[in-house]
């Protein structure tokens, strides 16, 4: 699965190894690159979602039935904000063949995030969530500007918001950041996390979790059909 960024250099190489080519896109130029590089499935991600994508993203409500269109016959995967079957209920029902799921899977047994990650993800609210660069400016990680990551609340978050410019200029706030870690004063990692955490209270099994996810979208469906 190739995101962000210019997939056509890879695209070849994934062919040859005879593998599915899966490009997620988050807005309709790159959808549109997606279908003439012959993506065998598209993931039009809204920026709902947990960890990174376009800061001048969209929306996966609106966003998602756009792709569709697009796509013609190749299959899309919604993906931002969904983590429970009602969500996976309301992708199919915009035309998507399925969802593309986050956030929700870190907080199951198997997800290899330190606990505290999965804690803070049953804890969260939506509005705990912010999609920034800041995090990745302190970490000294090279995204470009174009993508931003959601994140929960952290303290360098509210310490340096707004001053992006100033903190990519302060190698000795990058060290701090690098010595806080060390000292386990704040997570070794940003917790990537979306506006649906609201939904997620449990730590299941991915098994169990896929079959509630389908159970739930079918009672969904079934509900909005009115039988
Ligand atoms: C912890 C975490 C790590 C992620 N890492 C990647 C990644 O390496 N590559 C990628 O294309 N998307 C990555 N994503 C984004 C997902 O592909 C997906 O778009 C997103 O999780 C969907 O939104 P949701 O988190 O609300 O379910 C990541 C998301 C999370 C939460």
């Amino acid at each position: 699965m190739l995101s962000f960024g210019d997939p056509s250099p890879y695209t070849e190489r994934i062919r040859a190894a005879g593998t599915a080519l899966i490009i997620q896109v988050t807005d309709l130029e790159e959808a549109r690159r997606a279908v003439d590089l012959g993506a065998d499935v598209i993931v039009a991600q809204g920026t709902e979602s947990g960890g990174h994508g376009a800061r001048r993203g969209r929306s996966t409500l609106p966003f998602v039935p756009v792709v569709v269109d697009l796509a013609g016959p190749v299959p899309v995967l919604a993906a931002g904000g969904i983590a429970d079957g009602r969500g996976v209920a309301a992708a199919l029902a915009l035309g998507a063949a399925g969802a593309l799921i986050g956030t929700r899977f870190q907080a199951t047994t198997e997800a290899l995030v330190d606990p505290s990650t999965s804690r803070a993800i049953v804890e969260g609210r939506g509005e705990d969530t912010e999609r920034n660069r800041v995090l990745d400016i302190a970490r000294s990680s090279r995204w470009p500007s174009k993508y931003t990551a959601r994140t929960l609340g952290h303290r360098y978050l509210d310490q340096w918001r707004g001053r992006e410019a100033e903190l990519a200029a302060d190698p000795e706030a990058r060290q701090n950041y690098r010595r806080d870690v060390e000292q386990g004063n704040i997570p070794a990692l940003p917790m990537w996390a979306g506006e649906a955490v609201d939904l997620i209270t449990d730590l299941p099994s991915a098994a169990d979790l896929v079959a509630t996810l389908a159970a739930q979208a079918e009672d969904a469906l079934d509900r909005a059909g009115g039988r």
